[in-house]
């Protein structure tokens, strides 16, 4: 369950080396740098003063504990020095396998969760150092959609007490009749009739149970949503009327939303900027026009299928196919951690973790834009080669 105000605590998301100039490139489908929700108080309002984007998450890091033994020392690494940035109004995707990460990242994000090390800011506030009025502004500002529409939320609550609740805890409405109208307001904005309120969760088909997480989610006029794959519990027809949904909402309030996802093509058409990752840290990060149509690492090429290269005549076409499973997150293969099933690892992949850094070959338009984690980025895929 989650926690009674919803998660919110500073959440980031997004691309770009952590402090980085804010930008919204690409052409997504959705979002438009409109102005802010209509909200109050210092942390809701338009834009940070600090300069830098909305979300930045800095050198992030978080392990667990690996199996239930007292004596066991292993350690899980879920997210491994992940730098991102999220600037306000921006769609950020995050893809990548399963256990690769992405729900630790959301949860540190929105400050559910600490980092063991690294640092996540809400308009240059440090999430994890934030006390009393500061953090209860950044629980408001940061809110997340949960996967599972089901079990986020209360069975036992009217649907008026669930989209009520984080009011409530942020005493948002003054008086039962505000307190209503509000999440009357609340339910039209994600194609729900009012009259509904009085109903309870099980009522509800998924897809509409999704769509009452997503109200709950905006009652606080959050400047950032996270959504930790908010379709993959749905019926593929209504995958489509939700993502449509939460990319019309944020075009229509100018919220950012960090959506995460299992693969790129749920992202594709609602994404500024896209996240690849891969075993607990980024492998690709920039403007999903330039990640889908001309990626430049590996795994992305692998995750896309068959995709067209930078120079088709040099290159023709090349498809990467994903062999085995991601390798154990306990004991992450060293230096590149993507060289296990790599096509064109060398030598230096087990030895060298590569930085992210910009292709080489990335033309001026986008350079500085895309950034990938690979010693040959953005090269031919010959197995063999060197
Ligand atoms: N509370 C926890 N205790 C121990 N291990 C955890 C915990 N949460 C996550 N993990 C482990 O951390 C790794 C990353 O998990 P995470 O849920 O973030 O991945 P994910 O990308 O969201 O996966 P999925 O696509 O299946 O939802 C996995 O190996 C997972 O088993
Ligand atoms: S660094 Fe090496 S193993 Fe990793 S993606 Fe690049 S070529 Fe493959
Ligand atoms: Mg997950």
């Amino acid at each position: 369950m989650p926690p009674s105000d919803h998660p919110a605590g500073p959440g980031p998301a997004s691309a770009g080396p952590a402090g980085s100039t804010p930008t919204t490139v690409g052409t997504p489908t959705v979002l438009s740098a409109s102005a802010g929700p209509n909200t109050s108080g210092p942390l809701t309002a338009d834009a940070p003063t600090t300069g830098e984007p909305l979300l930045v998450a800095t050198g992030l890091r978080k392990t667990y504990r690996a199996g239930r033994g007292l004596g066991s020392s292993s350690r899980v690494h879920a997210v491994d020095g992940v730098d991102l940035t999220v600037a306000a109004g921006e769609t950020l995707g995050v893809v990548g396998e399963s256990g690769c990460g992405k729900s630790t990242l959301a949860r540190l994000l929105v400050g559910l969760e600490r980092p063991d090390s690294g640092q996540v800011r809400f308009a240059g506030l440090d999430v994890g150092t934030a006390r009393g009025t500061r953090r209860r502004e950044l629980r408001r500002a940061v809110q997340m959609v949960f996967q599972d529409p089901v079990t986020s939320l209360n069975p036992r609550m009217p649907i008026l007490d669930v989209v009520a609740e984080p009011l409530d805890v942020h005493k948002l409405a003054r008086g039962a009749v505000a307190r209503r109208d509000r999440v009357a307001e609340l339910l039209e904005m994600v194609g729900l009739a009012p009259d509904m309120m009085r109903r309870f969760p099980h009522e509800f088909s998924g897809g509409q149970r999704q769509r009452i997480g997503i109200a709950r989610a905006l009652a606080t006029e959050p400047r950032v949503v996270v959504c930790d794959e908010p379709v993959s519990a749905l019926d593929v027809s209504v995958q489509a009327q939700v993502v449509n949904l939460l990319a019309e909402l944020q075009q229509r309030l100018g919220i950012a939303l960090v959506f995460i996802a299992h693969d790129l093509g749920v992202v594709r058409h609602v994404s500024h900027r896209v996240a690849v990752m891969y075993l607990g840290r980024l492998a690709e990060l920039g403007p999903a026009g330039t990640v889908y149509q001309d990626p430049a690492h590996p795994y992305t090429r692998a995750l896309l299928g068959s995709v067209p290269v930078r120079h088709p005549r040099e290159r023709g076409r090349e498809r990467i196919v994903l062999a085995g499973d991601p390798p154990s997150p306990v004991d992450p293969p060293s230096g590149c951690r993507f060289h296990t099933r790599c096509p064109i690892a060398q030598d230096i992949c087990a030895r060298e973790t590569p930085a992210l850094l910009v292709p080489e070959g990335d033309a001026p338009s986008v350079a500085g834009e895309r950034v990938a984690a690979c010693h040959f980025a953005g090269t031919p895929v010959t197995p063999g080669r060197e």
